[in-house]
């Protein structure tokens, strides 16, 4: 059975790209594949995070997932640093694998910290992506489902394996990113050329899982639309089309139909139709949410760790042994 894996960092209530570019797709393959999902905290601090309002979250990000329709006996969920393996391979891969040449390449750390001050970035932040790889690398992974904005890092992961694999022989599976069409790359609801995404500077961006149904209503109100009236799905209408993919996507509808169900009717008549959507994703979402306790999730969690830490283990320790640790 393939094996699939992928992770959300606890950094802020996930949105609706989050679900639509990964989550979604972690739902559907968990019949088919060996899937495991990953709380991925030891990201999240790579820009300062508070510990309390952290903890929160991480509980928070496993209560989305069990919600969303991730299922606690088909999946292996549980929290990056319950693993230390994750931080053991990412050490050894940035000794033996990573080069700089290839860091510098990588365009999100040249995004972040261009936002703020790149003398002041975390050295984690420069190293997130080998931590990535780390992730990826120590389950055998063969399928990495995430959005558009993680492929760079999923192919860095691809050339470490196969530099370490050339050198010391044999170990890594080399992993490959999938996406979907409409899903992998959601756009901000005030901008349609820049991705939806938690850190905008707009509130009008980005539609939230926990938005209540009058937020949700005035943001897709409020979202930047073409010119022209129509309900047409090209691109030349980005904004149109990232919101024809978010109904699609909710809906089930093909974008086509979509198109043929609006003809004559305005953008009005569209978005009222689009909020009624994600409402109605989003409320019993939220429903399911309130009724989990922590102390549940928290069980989960363990077990979740416990069987990522067995795999993990041979792992390392496979690794450790080739490069010459192990005595
Ligand atoms: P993160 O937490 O930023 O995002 C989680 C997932 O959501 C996807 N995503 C989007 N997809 C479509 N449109 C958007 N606007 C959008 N915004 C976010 C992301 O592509 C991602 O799939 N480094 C990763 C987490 C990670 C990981 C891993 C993923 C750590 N280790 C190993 C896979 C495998 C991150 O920061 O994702």
């Amino acid at each position: 059975m393939k094996k699939i894996f992928s992770g959300v960092q606890p950094s802020g209530d996930l949105h609706l790209g989050n679900y639509l570019g990964a989550i979604k797709n972690w739902v559907s393959m968990q019949s088919e594949f060996d899937t495991t999902f990953c709380i991925v905290d030891l990201h999240a601090i790579t820009v300062a995070q508070e510990p309390v309002e952290l903890q929160r979250r991480i509980l928070d990000v496993a209560k989305a997932y069990l919600a969303l329709g991730i299922d606690p006996k088909k999946s292996t969920i549980f929290v990056q640093s319950d693993v230390r393996a994750h931080t053991e391979l990412c050490w050894i891969l940035n000794c033996v694998a990573a080069r700089m040449g290839d860091m510098e390449k990588m365009t999100q750390f040249k995004d972040k910290s261009a936002k703020g001050d790149v003398e002041r970035a975390s050295v984690g932040l420069f190293d997130y992506p080998v931590l990535m790889a780390a992730d990826i690398l120590l389950y055998d992974t063969d399928v990495v489902p995430v959005g558009e904005d993680q492929v760079q890092h999923v192919e860095l992961a691809r050339t470490l394996a196969r530099r370490f694999n050339k050198k010391f022989g044999d170990t890594f599976v080399i992993p490959q990113p999938k996406l979907t069409k409409e899903g992998k790359r959601i756009m901000g609801l005030d901008d349609p050329t820049k991705k939806m995404s938690k850190s905008a500077s707009s509130e009008y961006n980005y539609i939230t899982l926990m938005d209540t149904p009058d937020v949700v209503q005035k943001k897709i109100r409020k979202a930047v639309t073409d010119s022209g009236s129509e309900i047409v799905y090209s691109d030349e209408k980005p904004a149109l089309q990232n919101l024809i993919n978010i109904y699609s996507l909710f809906s089930g509808d093909s974008t086509e139909n979509i198109e043929k169900k609006y003809i004559g009717k305005g953008y009005g008549d569209f978005k009222n139709a689009l909020a009624d959507v994600v409402v109605n994703f989003l409320v019993p979402f939220q429903e399911r949410v309130k009724l989990m306790s922590d102390e549940d999730i928290k069980k989960i969690l363990n077990k979740g760790a416990m069987k990522a830490n067995e795999q993990a283990e041979q792992k390392i320790r496979d690794v450790k042994d080739r490069i010459g640790l192990v005595i």
